[in-house]
């Protein structure tokens, strides 16, 4: 079943056709929110919302391991995630979607990790392609499909947040190789390998990053909000055509990396 991990602006997903709510409960505690199934499109999915349904936990406080497991236990077999970033790169601008292909960590102090309860076994995930590619490639499908422009590949860098960044360091995770900032790709994608569940990102532009272009003078968070909005419309129809990589369903890492 395909689980959607909804960022700022995606709280609710208004397409998901209903069926029920669940409250979950993990080892490692509550999830951001009520896990809710329903159908999207041709596929059964479960929605859940990534900072709460009245968008209340910021990035640092997030519970990732909760949300992971949650969605595991309830049946998830594929992650999309859904994250508002701001462009680094020159070209992107406000509303633009990516389908990120790479990973960048500035993330601290966050539970990173299912393996670090004691007596747990050190164990060691091959991360050298953060994003399941059959999965990436149902992404670009769908947004082809409605007829919508998403780019193929950039480079996602996490940040701690919830500050946003100064221009200085917007520099510098350019100079890094950085395309795309955001707070809360990390560490949820290697959560999900950890898990063995295929993960991939959809990444909305909502400004430009710190003392690029239109944010020389600073971020207008008014401006975001309507970006964001109008946006999201494109993802949820672009999550409406989705249809699954079936046929290699949770064996990424059984094969020892990409197929
Ligand atoms: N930086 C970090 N995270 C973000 C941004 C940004 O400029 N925009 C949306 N999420």
């Amino acid at each position: 079943m395909l689980a959607i991990i909804g960022g700022s602006g995606l709280s609710q997903l208004s397409n998901l056709d209903v069926a029920s709510r669940r409250i979950a409960r993990t080892p490692y505690g509550e999830p951001s929110s009520v896990l809710t199934f329903g159908r999207l499109g041709k596929e059964e999915a479960i929605f859940l919302a990534r900072h709460g349904h009245q968008h209340t936990m910021p990035p640092h406080r997030v519970n990732y391991r909760a949300n992971l497991w949650a969605l595991r236990e309830n049946g998830a077999t594929h992650i999309v995630s859904v994250a508002s970033v701001g462009g680094i790169l020159a070209g992107l601008n406000p509303g633009d979607l990516i389908i990120p292909h790479q990973i960048l960590d500035y993330t601290w102090g966050r539970a990173s990790s299912f393996f670090e309860e004691e007596g747990t076994p050190v164990t060691h995930i091959d991360f050298t392609e953060p994003y399941d590619a059959r999965l990436r490639q149902s992404l670009l499908d769908a947004a082809k499909m409605a007829g919508i422009p998403a780019r193929d590949g950039g480079v996602y860098a996490a940040t701690q947040g919830p500050r946003l960044e100064t221009a200085a360091e917007i520099n510098r995770l350019e100079r890094d190789g950085a395309e795309i900032v955001g707070m809360t790709g990390m560490p949820e994608a290697a959560l999900a390998r950890e898990l063995e569940i295929p993960y991939a990102m959809i990444s909305l532009v909502a400004n430009h990053a710190a003392g690029r272009n239109g944010s020389h003078h600073g971020i207008d968070f008014g401006q975001l909000e309507t970006v964001l909005s109008e946006a999201m419309e494109k993802v949820r129809a672009m999550l409406a055509r989705i249809a699954l990589p079936r046929e290699e369903r949770n064996t990424h890492q059984a094969k020892g990396g990409e197929p």
